[in-house]
């Protein structure tokens, strides 16, 4: 059977997948829950000493919404959205603190690893969270700079107040990468121009890894209504957010290698996207709305599926799988040129191919259509839309 071991930041992983810190990981209750499920990782609620912050989550609030941004009732659809409010761990740290040593010790039975995750608004403050966590008895620190809420909250310096300001980020990574024995993890904000230039910066100021990345800020307003979902602005994710995020995947371990290592999230739903994920080069993948729409057992039925597909593969190891899509992306200048060909004999003479070819390249024939090569540019729309699989094929020139 495969190995789905992965060493991430110096540490052994049973699998790949982690929770990613939310409400499924508020507390020691919820995080067993997730180790129980099958998780090779925890990572905690943010720890934070906002009493803003914690305030927030006590007003969380969260909707599912479908294909067209509406409520769902019942079932979710495979592409939603979540669209959530929620602030960090509502217990202040000498308290949750309880909650990360209780979870540690559980993890230690079940061969899994429990990753802290710490919010401040002061560089001290982030340097004595991460004391505490180290403390108590994590082998990874993750810092949160990516939590799109406090962006809303005037005067409140922290997550991606921080993320969006390379400086002050990179001087709190220096302070606590220094301050602690364990290697830090630094989660980012997409919501930034430049997450290579980012990373390199953050590397250099004593990251061991980054997580890419938090989620966005989003607005949807309910046409019946007039007013606001769910009162005002939210952050927003879910599945459709995958290639977002895997772009910044590919380029930062195009940039940097094994320079600094990558744990994802914002996207992955299932099995499929923690292989997309690593082949993109994540080592470890954090799932998050998946967990909070269909419940902990999502978890131990992803691992599975990934076992699967490995042994089906025969990929032996995650190594085998880590970053191999984006080591094999090419330059735009080095892509090869190809034509549309048809397969006369299975066309069904639809017409889809000749809308869609702004090349004017498919063309109607006495019988169905053919390829006018000359002018076929081989961008593949016709090869999409045809009803009969077959019967388009792009070929190499
Ligand atoms: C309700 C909610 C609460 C979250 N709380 C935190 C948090 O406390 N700390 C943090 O770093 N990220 C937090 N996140 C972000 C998740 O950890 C995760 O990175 C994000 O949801 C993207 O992953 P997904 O596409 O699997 O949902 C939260 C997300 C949601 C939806």
């Amino acid at each position: 059977m495969a190995d789905t071991r992965i060493e991430f930041c110096g540490v052994t992983f049973k699998n790949p997948l982690a929770a990613a810190s939310a409400e499924p990981t508020l507390n020691a209750a919820n995080m067993k829950k997730c180790i129980d499920a099958g998780a090779g990782a925890v990572i905690a609620k943010t720890m934070t000493d906002s009493p803003d912050m914690r305030e927030l989550t006590q007003r969380a609030k969260w909707r599912f919404l479908n294909a067209k941004h509406e409520v769902c009732h019942g079932k979710v659809p495979r592409s939603f959205s979540l669209y959530s409010r929620s602030g960090l761990a509502l217990e202040p740290p000498e308290d949750f603190m309880k909650e990360i040593t209780e979870t540690v010790k559980y993890a230690a039975q079940k061969d899994a690893v429990v990753i802290g995750s710490i919010g401040s608004t002061e560089i001290d403050g982030w340097v004595t969270l991460g004391k505490q966590m180290e403390d108590g008895g994590v082998p990874l620190v993750e810092l949160n700079f990516g939590c799109p809420h406090p962006k809303l909250m005037p005067g409140v310096r922290t997550g991606m107040n921080v993320g969006q300001d390379f400086d002050y980020a990179c001087e709190i990574t220096q302070k606590v990468s220094e301050a602690l024995d364990v290697p830090i993890i630094i989660k980012v904000t997409p919501q930034v121009t430049d997450l290579v230039l980012f990373s390199d910066m953050l590397q250099k100021a004593g990251a061991k890894a980054v997580t890419l990345t938090n989620r966005f800020i989003g607005f949807v307003p309910d046409i019946e209504t007039g007013g606001p979902l769910i009162y005002g602005k939210a952050g927003v994710g879910g599945p459709w957010t995958k290639p977002l995020t895997l772009r910044w995947i590919n380029e930062v371990r195009t940039a940097l290698g094994d320079k600094l290592h990558i744990t994802g999230t914002n996207g992955a739903y299932d099995w499929r996207d923690i292989v997309m994920f690593i082949m993109s080069g994540a080592h470890i993948v954090q799932m998050c709305s998946a967990v909070m729409c269909y419940g902990y057992d999502w978890l131990g039925k992803q691992v599975k599926g990934l076992e699967t597909f490995m042994d089906e593969k025969g990929y032996q190891t995650i190594d085998q799988m880590l970053g191999i899509a984006t080591d094999a992306c090419m330059e735009y200048g080095q892509m090869p040129h190809e034509k549309a060909s048809v397969d006369k004999k299975l066309c069904i003479n639809c017409g889809m191919c000749l809308k869609v070819c702004f090349s004017d390249a498919m063309q109607p024939d006495e019988e169905n259509v053919f390829v006018k090569e000359e002018n076929c540019v081989g961008c593949g729309g016709c090869y999409s839309v045809c009803p009969v699989k077959g019967t388009i094929n792009l070929v190499k020139v």
